[in-house]
């Protein structure tokens, strides 16, 4: 058996179990490259053909001919080998498992104060209302003027005022332009008078602020909603009835009302109006004082001068208006004892709220 014989086998040998070590297709390919290349092993060998004695020729290069086939047979099966595992993981890392169990999806809810809101734009848009929204920071003018209230008048120590302060001025002092934060939502009463023209009906919800010592009945931030009605006509009945209507599609049918004198600057007359205990039902709880009765809301007509300051002629139309704080609502709605839990963003609290009501 000639040197080229012993070679051949063991190239072959050397060849398979490199080609076994393959880890990917690259490898392969040099692999090929380094057997049939212009100057691969396998070439050489075969170059050596030439050289060797004619009788053993046929034989030997028979048999390199079988090593090429081989050769070439295991490297194709190899690289597909490589090719369809490469592809598997790969798909394998992208597999979705259809039975892995759902993650629960934690879906919100509105606040409750919000939900006292969204009632009442519902109850009012039935009633033929409008949302008519103002500014949470105000002008004196707006806040106070325009309301009946010049400067220095007595009545402003009923709205303890946040005041924004001139730029630049130390110690701070209210600014010039008279620019506060609304003590209630009534100025957006202006704004609807000066905007639209009567027939007038509109609700304004919105935040307000004062100056207050926060206690579980007060806050410095507060939600009030105004309803404001301008017409040829319009009367204290249409309050009256408006209001009587409004809390029992509010809190119930059985809801029990009373209007009560009450002092306001910008109306005349003025009035508060109470609802029956929430709690109790009117037979007297703490939650009420013991009076059976609760006090939603201050209503009246609204002064000639208001309506005057919003451009509308006293002698030719009347109208009302009526205030709410809505947070006060959401207190009395689900016998909540303190004010500033509304405001502790304490997902403890709110949850006890899922449907709002
Ligand atoms: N603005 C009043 C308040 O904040 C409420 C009110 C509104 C009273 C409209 C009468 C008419 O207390």
């Amino acid at each position: 058996m000639s040197d080229l014989t012993d070679r051949l086998q063991q190239l072959q040998t050397d060849a398979l179990a490199e080609l076994a070590a393959a880890a990917d297709g690259d490898a392969v390919d040099a692999l090929r490259a380094s057997l049939f290349g212009r100057s691969g092993r396998l070439t050489q060998l075969l170059r050596g053909l030439a050289d060797i004695d004619a009788a053993e020729r046929p034989a030997t290069g028979k048999l390199a001919n079988t090593v090429r086939d081989t050769l070439e047979e295991a490297i194709r099966g190899r690289m597909a080998a490589l090719t369809e595992a490469a592809a598997g993981s790969r798909l394998a890392g992208e597999a979705l498992d259809m039975s892995a169990p759902g993650r629960p999806w934690r879906v919100g809810h509105l606040h409750p104060t919000l939900t006292v809101e969204r009632d009442l734009r519902e109850i009012f848009h039935a009633f033929g209302f409008e949302v008519f929204e103002g500014p949470e920071i105000e002008t004196d003018a707006m806040n106070f003027e325009a309301l009946n209230m010049p400067p220095d008048h007595p009545a402003r120590d009923l709205w303890d005022t946040l005041y924004v302060a001139e730029p630049g001025v130390d110690p701070p002092q209210p600014a010039a332009d008279g620019t506060i934060l609304r003590t209630h939502t009534s100025p957006a009463q202006i704004r609807a008078m000066q905007a639209l023209r009567p027939p007038i009906r509109v609700i304004t919800p919105g935040r307000c602020f004062r100056y207050e010592a926060v206690d579980a009945s007060h806050g410095f931030e507060f939600f009030q909603a105004e309803g404001l009605v301008v017409d040829h006509d319009t009367s204290l009945v249409d309050l009256k009835g408006m209001l009587e209507e409004f809390a029992r599609a509010l809190f119930g049918e059985a809801t029990r009302t009373r209007f009560r004198p009450g002092y306001y600057p910008f109306t005349e007359p003025s009035v508060a109006f109470d609802v029956s205990c929430l709690v109790c039902g009117g037979s007297g709880c703490p939650a009420c004082g013991r009076s059976g009765w609760m006090t939603i809301l201050g209503a009246g007509m609204v002064h000639p001068s208001v309506l005057r300051a919003g451009g509308i002629d006293p002698d030719e139309f009347q109208g009302y208006a009526f205030g709410m704080g809505l947070d006060r609502i959401t207190l009395l709605r689900h016998g909540i004892p303190d004010l500033r839990l509304l405001m502790s963003a304490d997902l403890r609290f709110l949850e006890q709220f899922p449907a709002g009501r």
